[in-house]
């Protein structure tokens, strides 16, 4: 794990990317980074992907450290599976909507009033909520999750009300849902991208199952932020209009980069209501001084995390 390093000084702008690979080297980290992450912090990770992908990097890594850019649920699961392992987030206040709209007493609450009911969770939750699960699931793998669940079993589905409905659609399974949603995936206007369409009549709407009914609807193609990128570059279109977080934009553009990606408008077209203001928490400074002080670090109580394991794993056998 190298060395603690003595200098509090931080390297100059130019010279951040260099320090961080070297650090990086040194501490022998995996630096795992979701979609949703600056550019300039996927350029220099070992793996980015979706949360299920993510989650897999982490169960696998060999390495001593782990560094996760990404929000705070997601540098959990990686503690979750690694305890052994130094777990680092540049920033540990990065939250997300869906994991902070789902405070465990409450949860614990409404499961009392589903009695009976298999509990499937969304990964964005907390490891109170996952103890309380009896699987997990990501975007990209919730509908066969639910799909193999026995047919007259009631399934709770937990944070993301935009996701159970359309796991509902996929399935025709009927879910019980809680009322949670991403404030980012809430954001894209419908009237402004029928506008976005008419201007553009070959671009093709892309979303993912966070996005509203609506946007969902309209889309030629909903998926994870992986599925999205592998459709972006094997779909004939030529221009896409992208209904997630805009972070995607650059795996998109790097790996097809003949075609044209719109990000999809918002609302209020005056704020970036697409960038995630969780993720954008994590900054090259941030990654740098958590590769150089190793912290901070997440720690999960022992009882807490081997509760919050079991639904995991079951996620993985069944994904
Ligand atoms: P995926 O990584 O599963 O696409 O989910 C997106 C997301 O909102 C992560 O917080
Ligand atoms: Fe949470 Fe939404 Fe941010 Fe993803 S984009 S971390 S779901 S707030």
């Amino acid at each position: 794990m190298g060395l603690p390093i003595k200098s509090d000084a931080m390297p100059p702008g130019h010279l951040l990317e260099e320090e961080i690979v070297r650090l990086k080297r040194e501490r022998n980290a995996v630096l795992l980074a979701h979609y949703y992450q600056e550019s300039e912090i996927q350029d220099l990770a070992d793996h980015v992907g979706d949360s299920l992908g993510l989650a897999r990097a982490a169960q696998k890594t060999t390495a001593d450290v782990i560094v996760f850019a990404g929000v705070h649920f997601m540098a959990e699961v990686a503690k979750i599976l690694n305890p052994e392992r130094v777990v680092v987030l540049p920033d540990l206040s990065a939250g997300c909507s869906l994991a902070d709209g789902c405070p465990p007493a409450a949860f614990r609450h409404f499961l009392d009033q589903h009695p009976g009911h298999i509990v499937v969770s969304y990964i964005n939750c907390s490891a109170e909520v996952k103890a309380m699960s009896d699987v997990i699931c990501t975007s990209s793998n919730a509908a066969k999750i639910v799909a193999q669940l026995p047919k007259d079993q009631p399934i709770v589905f937990a944070p993301d009300q935009h996701l159970g409905r359309f796991v509902m659609k996929q399935t025709g399974r009927e879910l019980v849902l809680w009322p949670g949603s991403c404030i980012v995936h809430e954001t894209f206007s419908e009237q402004k991208i029928i506008e976005l369409e008419l201007r553009n009549p070959s671009a093709e709407l892309i979303a993912h199952p966070e996005c509203e009914e609506p946007i969902l609807r309209r889309a030629k193609f909903v998926g994870s932020t992986t599925a999205l990128l592998e459709y972006a570059i094997s779909s004939p279109a030529q221009t896409m209009i992208v209904a997630t977080e805009e972070g995607i934009l650059h795996a998109m553009r790097r790996d097809a980069p003949h075609k044209t990606f719109s990000p999809a408008p918002p609302e209020d077209e005056s704020c970036a209501c697409n960038q995630c203001p969780h993720m954008r928490k994590n900054t090259l400074e941030k990654l740098y001084l958590c590769l150089r002080d190793l912290t901070p670090r997440l720690e999960l109580d022992e009882a807490l995390r081997a509760r919050a394991k079991r639904p995991i794993d079951r996620m993985l056998e069944l994904s």
